[in-house]
């Protein structure tokens, strides 16, 4: 009963993100870009941002605890941002996007079935570059029933053109031991390497946190940055118990967090963890926490891709500068 009033919760949660998503779609900067590529004006940035002294060193690496690959801690979601249609002009735009974020060191891509159009836009993308071997390709399973999902696995396997996925996630935790029957299966025949579970937005903790301790996953992702701090006081710590890679979703609130530091200046402490904007900032603060593997943050413009990028390099804060990042924010 509890189940059945939980997967129901989720579908009111699902249905209401996938209005957030149309709603967001038709906000300001899609149809800023949809209108530009109709008038036939570029969006690609005129000149990529300098390569920064601190991107020239070597890539922050973190390791998947079940395995010890070696994963870059800054990887790339494609909520909203690459659900963009099956226009070619609509999808242009994203290659400045993907070449930006494979050649700075780049390889986590996060999407689901529930993106819309995502997973075909990645998979077209990735047949139009010589840096898919750097790909770790990382989706989800979002349906309710065992058969279903089966057929949405295959079908994003055949969306993404890839021989084997790396990660599957069960999105929203939706009716999550059906899922992970199929996906034990998957892993034992080699067709996907790591299995995970999802959950945003700060729901249902309680639950995910039962989940983990009753099956041995090897990812979770949930939401935390400093607008949404709840997963420090459990998930967190429970995840680096128990040995499981943490990737973190919404890192830039959906963007709200550019919003509450509009006008002003990046404070000159901030150079001390070689910060250089506010995105590096936010991203430095996720995966500066032992317990993170990496932060996928959603970008449609390729500026916006080097500067998320270049949380990828250089020194993290420390806890002292930590504590003096969420006094900022407090
Ligand atoms: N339950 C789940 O499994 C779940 C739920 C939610 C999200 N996710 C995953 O997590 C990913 C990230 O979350 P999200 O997409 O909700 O939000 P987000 O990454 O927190 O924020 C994305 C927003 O930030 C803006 N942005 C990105 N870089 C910027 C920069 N350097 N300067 C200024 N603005 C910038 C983007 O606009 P521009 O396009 O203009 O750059 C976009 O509007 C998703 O795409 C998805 O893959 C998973």
């Amino acid at each position: 009963m509890r189940n059945r009033l939980n997967q129901e919760t989720e579908l009111t949660n699902l249905r209401a993100e996938s209005g957030l998503q149309r709603k967001v779609m038709r906000s300001s900067n899609w149809d800023r870009r949809r209108f530009l590529t109709v008038l036939g004006v570029s969006t690609v940035a005129p000149a990529w941002p300098r390569i920064t002294l601190a991107q020239a060193g070597r890539p922050i690496l973190r390791p998947v605890p079940a395995t010890g690959e070696m994963l870059p801690t800054i990887g790339m979601g494609t909520w909203i941002t690459f659900n963009v249609g099956s226009a070619s002009a609509a999808r242009a735009p994203l290659v400045p996007v993907r070449n930006r974020f494979f050649e700075t060191g780049g390889a986590l891509i996060d999407s689901s079935p529930m993106y819309g159009t995502s997973e075909a836009v990645i998979g077209e993308l990735l047949t139009r570059t010589n840096s898919r071997q750097r790909l770790f390709s990382a989706t989800k399973v979002w349906t309710y029933g065992q058969a279903a999902g089966e057929r949405q696995l295959e079908a994003s396997r055949r969306l993404w053109g890839v021989p084997r996925l790396d990660l599957i996630q069960i999105h929203n935790m939706l009716h999550w031991e059906a899922h992970l029957e199929t996906l034990n299966a998957w892993k034992a025949q080699g067709k996907v390497r790591y299995i995970g579970i999802t959950t945003s937005h700060g729901r249902r903790h309680g639950d995910l946190e039962k989940a983990l301790m009753r099956a041995p996953f090897d990812f979770v992702q949930f939401t935390y940055s400093l607008a949404d701090r709840e997963a420090e006081q459990r998930l967190l710590p429970l995840a680096a118990e128990r040995k499981i890679a943490v990737v973190i979703n919404r890192p830039f609130d959906g963007g709200d967090l550019f919003a509450s530091v509009k006008g002003r200046p990046l404070p000159a402490w901030t150079r001390e963890f070689d910060c250089e904007n506010w995105a590096q900032f936010f991203l430095k603060f996720i995966t500066s926490h032992p317990a993170v593997c990496c932060a996928i943050p959603a970008t449609s413009q390729a500026a916006h891709m080097a500067e998320n990028m270049g949380a990828l390099y250089g020194r993290l804060p420390d806890a002292k500068l930590r504590s003096r990042m969420v006094q900022q924010f407090a």
